[in-house]
């Protein structure tokens, strides 16, 4: 997949629905009892892995229009008779084998090549303190693991790291557990699974503590089944909107993207960078904020992004390095070592890319910083099928002086199917 440079880009879309709140509307909607109704679900590959991962527990899964689902809830999971593969998703197998944990089952958890270099021990260490028991197949923390789920008791888990998936896991688990769980969080972190899980009527207690939560959910509590509606993915919204800034004379608008403040990081940043980022008719949906976000061709500045935004971000660290390649000055991004485990090892993969694309970066353990300047392009890039990292250089090849081509552009669709043919419609150069 190439991307050429582009003409300015003009026009209104649409982003697509939430990766994150559509596997907890999944998985959420197969634990409860009776028919939960999902609407604008993301139908990329991670989400679909995660469909078929509740079909295989016992819930009934069906596709009823464009992003709208039915998912039958059975009040558990029964012990399915397939591995159950995750394909690309760190936070569908995380989530999931929460949720498992806390049923009387046994199962097999596996996913991609890319998937299987990721840690689990970070989210099986704090469900077998409450009683899980995870076997690994081949090596420790890595799948494919087996699980023996039922019998837990609650627990208190501090976070080490800011992550919501180990918060959701164990928050799942604990649905079943005996006790009172309690996790705290010295810093915050995306809170979907709080806000959803009262949407399906379970009681969760959360008081801020510090710069961070502490959330308390009793064991014993059975979910309804709901409405969800997932608005527009932030994280997939990006990659337009950066486009919309980087290539001259552009004016792209991005219509119903999520604005938890937890997820909208990367916004902050980029109007500290000078962007023209508007937001217009901001409503609620889906017990969400969203609104309709604006970017217009601008002259960035460099900036150092504040470490503490890091977990409201954490995921828009590619996109932002892409931008601040045509930025004026540098821009060092720091407290992100996460970013190594994610899809691939992200900085790794970042500063490799921009360096071939003609871009100076300095590498460092927890971070990158990206000096701006003339882009030359000019370049394929590797990508160890990570969707961010292929969509990242695609965007920034547009106002590159020469064409950006990316390696493995079918991992795009774990998170934003169409997404090609989306900026075609703006009038992006980026096709075969
Ligand atoms: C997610 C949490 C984040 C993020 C991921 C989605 C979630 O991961 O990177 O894409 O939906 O809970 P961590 O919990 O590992 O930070």
């Amino acid at each position: 997949m190439t991307s050429r440079p582009s003409a300015s880009l003009k026009g209104r879309v649409r982003a697509p629905g939430d990766k994150s709140m559509s596997h907890r509307a999944m998985i959420l909607g197969a634990l409860a009892t009776g028919t939960t109704r999902i609407e604008g679900l993301l139908e990329g590959e991670d989400i679909l892995a995660t469909a078929r991962a509740v079909q295989t527990f016992g819930a009934k899964v069906e596709r009823t229009g464009e992003g709208a689902w039915r998912v039958e809830g059975q009040g558990g999971f029964s012990t399915p008779a397939d591995v159950i593969d995750c394909g690309n998703a760190g936070t569908g197998v995380r989530l999931l084998m929460g949720a498992a944990a806390g049923q009387p089952v046994q199962a097999t958890f596996d996913g991609d090549a890319s998937l299987r270099k990721r840690p689990m021990k970070r989210v099986t260490d704090p469900l077998s303190i409450m009683g899980a028991r995870f076997a690994w197949q081949v090596a420790e923390d890595r799948l494919p693991a087996t699980l023996k789920g039922g019998g837990l008791s609650a627990i208190h888990h501090v976070q080490t790291v800011a992550s919501a998936q180990i918060k959701s896991a164990i928050l799942l688990a604990a649905l079943t557990a005996e006790g009172e769980t309690c996790v705290v969080e010295p810093e915050k972190s995306r809170d979907h699974t709080e806000r959803m899980l009262r949407d399906f009527g379970v009681e969760v207690s959360v008081v801020p503590e510090g710069e961070g939560w502490r959330i308390r959910l009793k064991g014993g509590q059975t979910l309804k089944a709901t409405v969800v509606a997932v608005p527009g993915d932030p994280s997939s919204a990006a990659f337009p909107l950066a486009a919309g800034l980087i290539v001259p004379g552009s004016e792209v608008t991005v219509e119903g993207v999520m604005l938890n403040a937890l997820r909208t990081g990367l916004f902050d940043t980029w109007i500290e960078m000078g962007a023209d980022l508007t937001i217009a008719n901001r409503r609620q949906s889906g017990g969400e904020d969203i609104g309709d976000v604006t970017a217009r061709h601008s002259r960035l500045k460099g900036v150092v992004v504040p470490e503490a935004r890091a977990a409201s971000m954490i995921d828009e660290y590619p996109i932002l390095a892409a931008t601040a390649a045509f930025a004026e000055g540098q821009t060092v991004m720091r407290g992100v070592g996460e970013m190594r485990v994610k899809e691939s090892d992200r900085i790794r993969l970042m500063v490799d890319g921009l360096r071939a694309c003609g871009v100076a970066v300095e590498e460092e353990a927890e971070g990158f910083t990206v000096m701006g300047g003339p882009v030359r392009g000019g370049a394929t890039v590797a990508t160890a099928h990570d969707h961010r990292i292929a969509m990242s250089h695609l965007v920034l090849g547009l106002a590159a002086e020469q064409p950006v081509s990316v390696l493995d552009p079918e991992m795009i669709a774990t998170s934003f199917p169409g997404f090609v043919e989306l900026m075609q419609g703006l009038g992006a150069e980026v096709g075969a």
